[in-house]
C-alpha cells in the first residue's frame, strides 16, 4: 500500500505545515554558492501545493556535516543562501528563521506565520541532538507544526536523525496528520516498481569509486537485471581483484576484496570494459587507450571507446536500465567521455531510464541530459539502501494511504 500523501492531509487551511526537505545541495568549495540547485527545485510542486491549499510551510533540512567541519567551513554551512535560493526557485520570499534551529526567536518567527508564507529553519546538524533521535529536540520541533510532511527521500535511511524519525513518531503518538511528499511518493513508486515487475531486458550500469559501499546494492541489482555493466573506478576493482596489472590506478585492498565475490558474476552477467582509456599520473595530457593491464605509471580515467559502443548498444537493446556510479573521471572535461555517452544513450532510449542520485544524478545533469530520463533520484544514499531492500524508520512513521 502506498503511504499517506499531500491529498490524504484533508483541509490544509490555515495550517502550519513542517516540511522536513534534503537540501544537502553540493556548495561551491570557495564561495559557499549552490553549485547545482535540484534538490530544491524537486520540492516546489510540494510546497506550492500546500501554499495553494491556504497552508504556511516552515522547511527544515540539514547541509554538509557540520560536526566534522572547520570553524571556517561551517560558516558555509548556514542556510542562509539555499533560504535565497529556495526562495528565488519558488517566487515567494523564504526567510530563515533565525540563527538557532530551535528555542524563542524560532517560536516567534513561526507564530507570525502567515497563510503563504514560508520559513526556513537552520541547518539541523547545528544542533547536535538532531542525529541522536533526541526526544527533547523532537518535542521542541514538533510544535513548531499542526502537520507534518516527509519530503526529503535523500535521507530517508537516516534512523538516528531526530526530525526523520523521533519529530514524525510524535505527530503519530498524538494521532496528527503527517504524509510524505509528492517528490518521496514518486521516488517510492518508481523504485518500487523497478524491483517489482521491471519491463525486461533490465540492464544496470554502475560506476564510481567503491565497491565496499555498494556490495549489498550490486547483489540485490544482480538479483534482477538480465545484465549488469561496471565501469569507472570500480572496474579497475575488479581488474585487480582478477589479477590484472592496474598500473598506478589507486584500489584500496579492501575494495579488492569486495570486489572477490562477485567475480564469479564476470562473463555471465556481469561485463566489465574491454578497454580503457589511461593518463599518465604526473602528467595527464598524457592518455593512452588500454586494451588488457595498464602501464606503470598510468592510471585508469574512463572506459575506452570499444566499451563506449558496447555499452550504447546493451542500453538500445534495454526495455528497463538503472544506472548508478560515473563510469570515469567525469569531473574532467577530457575524461568524461564515457560517463556522458552513457548518459546520452540512456536519453535517447525508448525504454524506462532510472538515474541514481548523488553524483550520477550531477553528471546527468552536467551534460543536459537530466529531463530526458525517466526519472533522476535525488537519494544518493537512500537510493541505493531502497534498492537493497532496507526498512526505513523515517517511512515506518508515516501510515499508509
Ligand atoms: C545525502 O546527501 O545523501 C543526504 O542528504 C544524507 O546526508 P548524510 O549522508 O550526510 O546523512
Amino acid at each position: 500500500m502506498p503511504k499517506a500523501t499531500i491529498p490524504d492531509l484533508g483541509d490544509l487551511k490555515g495550517k502550519k505545515v513542517l516540511v522536513r526537505v534534503d537540501f544537502n545541495v553540493p556548495l561551491d568549495k570557495k564561495t559557499g554558492a549552490v553549485k547545482n540547485d535540484r534538490r530544491i527545485r524537486s520540492v516546489l510542486p510540494t510546497v506550492r501545493h500546500l501554499l495553494d491549499a491556504g497552508a504556511s510551510v516552515i522547511a527544515m533540512s540539514h547541509l554538509g556535516r557540520p560536526e566534522k567541519a572547520t570553524p571556517e567551513e561551517r560558516k558555509n554551512l548556514t542556510l542562509d543562501r539555499v533560504a535565497a535560493k529556495f526562495g528565488e526557485l519558488l517566487g515567494v520570499s523564504v526567510t530563515k528563521a533565525a540563527n538557532d534551529v530551535t528555542g524563542q526567536a524560532v517560536t516567534a518567527a513561526v507564530a507570525a506565520l502567515k497563510p503563504g508564507g514560508v520559513l526556513l529553519l537552520e541547518n539541523l546538524r547545528f544542533d547536535p541532538r538532531e542525529q541522536k533521535n533526541d526526544a527533547a529536540f523532537a518535542a521542541e520541533l514538533a510544535a513548531l507544526g499542526d502537520v507534518y510532511v516527509n519530503e526529503a527521500f535523500g535521507t530517508c535511511q537516516n534512523d538516528k536523525d531526530t526530525s526523520m524519525v523521533g519529530v514524525p513518531a510524535l505527530f503519530k503518538a498524538a494521532g496528527k496528520p503527517r504524509a510524505i511528499g509528492l517528490l518521496l511518493a514518486r521516488e517510492l513508486e518508481i523504485i518500487d516498481g523497478l524491483m517489482a515487475q521491471p519491463k525486461s531486458p533490465v540492464l544496470g550500469i554502475m560506476g564510481g569509486a567503491k565497491v565496499s559501499d555498494k556490495v549489498a546494492f550490486i547483489s540485490a541489482l544482480l538479483d534482477k537485471v538480465d545484465h549488469l555493466l561496471i565501469g569507472g573506478k570500480m572496474a579497475y576493482t575488479f581488474l585487480r581483484a582478477q589479477g590484472v596489472d592496474i598500473g598506478s590506478t589507486r584500489i584500496g585492498d579492501e575494495e579488492v576484496a569486495a570486489a572477490k565475490p562477485l567475480l564469479v558474476h564476470v562473463g555471465k552477467k556481469i561485463t566489465l570494459p574491454v578497454d580503457y582509456v589511461a593518463a599518465k599520473s604526473d602528467d595527464l595530457l598524457q592518455t593512452q587507450v588500454c586494451e588488457a593491464a595498464i602501464p606503470a605509471g598510468f592510471e585508469g580515467v574512463d572506459i575506452g571507446p570499444k566499451t563506449i559502443e558496447q555499452f550504447k548498444t546493451a542500453i538500445h537493446d534495454a526495455a528497463t536500465i538503472i544506472w548508478n556510479g560515473p563510469l570515469g573521471w567525469f569531473e574532467q572535461t577530457a575524461f568524461s567521455r564515457g560517463t556522458q555517452q552513457i548518459a546520452s544513450a540512456m536519453a535517447a532510449s525508448a525504454g524506462v531510464t532510472v538515474v541514481g542520485g548523488g553524483e550520477t544524478a550531477e553528471a546527468a545533469e552536467q551534460f543536459g541530459f537530466a529531463e530526458k530520463m525517466t526519472h533522476v533520484s535525488t537519494g544518493g544514499g537512500a537510493f541505493l539502501a531502497y534498492v537493497e531492500g532496507k526498512k526505513f524508520q523515517s517511512l515506518a512513521q508515516i501510515d499508509e494511504q
